[in-house]
């Protein structure tokens, strides 16, 4: 290099290196209920997006990320859609995350197409939810994940005869189908099926239809958060455990942060789930330290909280990759493929469905000092969601 080249290569690079790099404030519209009877569930995913953005805002500098939180106030499409559409033309987000309940993800659909508007789906569980947008990609789970391997369990737990009682909407429906063919199959009876309302349910007339068709066991979905405790303390009032009738159901009925509410009932139930806030790894030692510091020594994060977490995790990924400039098949591009070590163990985006891979754990609820906990006693490794499995994508 000649020495006249060398001083214009040294001034180049040191262009490079004073050049500011332009801070982007990146708009994140977040959707969850946080008003109503379900109301703590939106509660855990607010405090997990503050939380996740105290404790990570310099990982994106000089970037910065605003929230603009908005309340669908509960199952309700409509207050979705609306919010929804203020957030993408009146709010300008870059990118929309939350939604607890699957009929608010199915509002938004057309929307977040129409205007390629990513949502990382941080809840909602229905396993066809992903498949009703381009633009969605998720974080949470499917109840097919946990439900499907569930009835298998069932099964070679010796249990022969089971009677279904769901919420009376996708996931529930999902549940109990996912449930039954996993547990028929393996030679397993279904004992009856009920499904439940989703507003305002009185839970003691199911439970006695269950207890008088006499099965081994009840399967149970009901969406997380108080639903879960009413259901709970109905199935103990209805003395099930005196008529030798067990409870099992994916890890919605025993959701971490209401065990405190639900007195003695669920000591024994087992269900199928991808976190437990006892799960024994250095990732979630470090989450729920963080969560206790930041909310309390008796603040417990359930699951609910974890797909907030990560879903902000996803959500800094692409806003790094793109260096604070967000378009939304990009988003989707970096989305598809993504992996992550979360407080729940390892989690994939798969590239061909934008759904969750990550493992289901099978646990029962035992005594942990003077307090219930998930117990993991066992792991059945990065599971896709089987629905999709059975239907794939065309
Ligand atoms: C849903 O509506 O998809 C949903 C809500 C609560 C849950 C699980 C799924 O616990």
């Amino acid at each position: 290099m000649t020495s006249k080249l060398k001083i214009i290569a040294a001034a180049a690079l040191a262009a490079v290196f004073v050049q500011p790099v332009a801070a982007d404030n990146v708009k994140v519209g977040i959707i969850t209920t946080l008003s109503g009877p379900n109301a703590s569930l939106g509660q855990q995913m607010d405090q997990a997006i503050k939380l996740y953005n105290k404790l990570h805002a310099r990982d994106i500098a000089p970037h910065t990320v605003e929230i603009v939180l908005r309340d669908d106030t509960g199952p309700a499409p409509d207050v979705a859609r609306r919010i929804a559409q203020e957030l993408i033309t009146r709010d300008r987000v870059n990118i929309l995350g939350g939604v607890v309940f699957t009929p608010n993800a199915h509002a938004i659909a057309p929307l977040a197409t129409e205007a390629k508007m990513p949502l990382v789906i941080m809840n909602a569980g229905t396993s066809v939810t992903t498949t009703l947008s381009p633009y969605f990609a998720r974080v949470s789970f499917t109840l097919w994940q946990s439900s499907f391997p569930m009835g298998q369990w069932a099964h070679q737990a010796g249990i022969r005869s089971v009677f279904t009682a769901v919420t009376d909407y996708g996931p529930g429906h999902d549940a109990e189908a996912a449930f039954t063919k996993a547990f028929t199959e393996a030679g397993g009876k279904i004992a009856g099926s009920v499904r439940m309302p989703l507003a305002n349910p009185d839970f003691v007339p199911f439970i006695q239809r269950a207890k008088d068709a006499n099965p081994e066991a009840v399967f149970t979905f009901v969406p997380a958060g108080r639903q879960a405790t009413a259901f709970m303390k109905a199935f103990g009032e209805r003395g099930m455990r005196e008529a030798n009738i067990r409870l099992i159901g994916p890890g919605d009925i025993v959701t971490d942060e209401e065990l405190p509410n639900m007195g003695d009932v669920p000591l024994g139930v087992v269900t199928m789930h991808h976190y437990s806030s006892v799960h024994d790894s250095p990732t979630n030692r470090e989450f729920q330290a963080a969560w206790k510091k930041e909310y309390g020594p008796n603040a417990v994060p359930g699951f609910m909280a974890v797909g907030a977490w990560d879903g902000m995790a996803a959500i800094y990924h692409v806003i790094k990759q793109q260096n604070g400039k967000l378009d939304g098949d990009r988003t989707m591009a970096l989305l598809k493929g993504w992996k992550h070590e979360s407080p729940r163990g390892p989690i994939m985006i798969d590239p061909d469905t934008r759904d969750i891979v990550q493992n289901e754990y099978i646990r029962r609820v035992e005594k942990l000092g003077n307090a219930l906990a998930n117990i993991e006693i066992g792991t059945i490794p990065q599971v896709k969601d089987p629905w999709k499995v059975f239907n794939p994508p065309k």
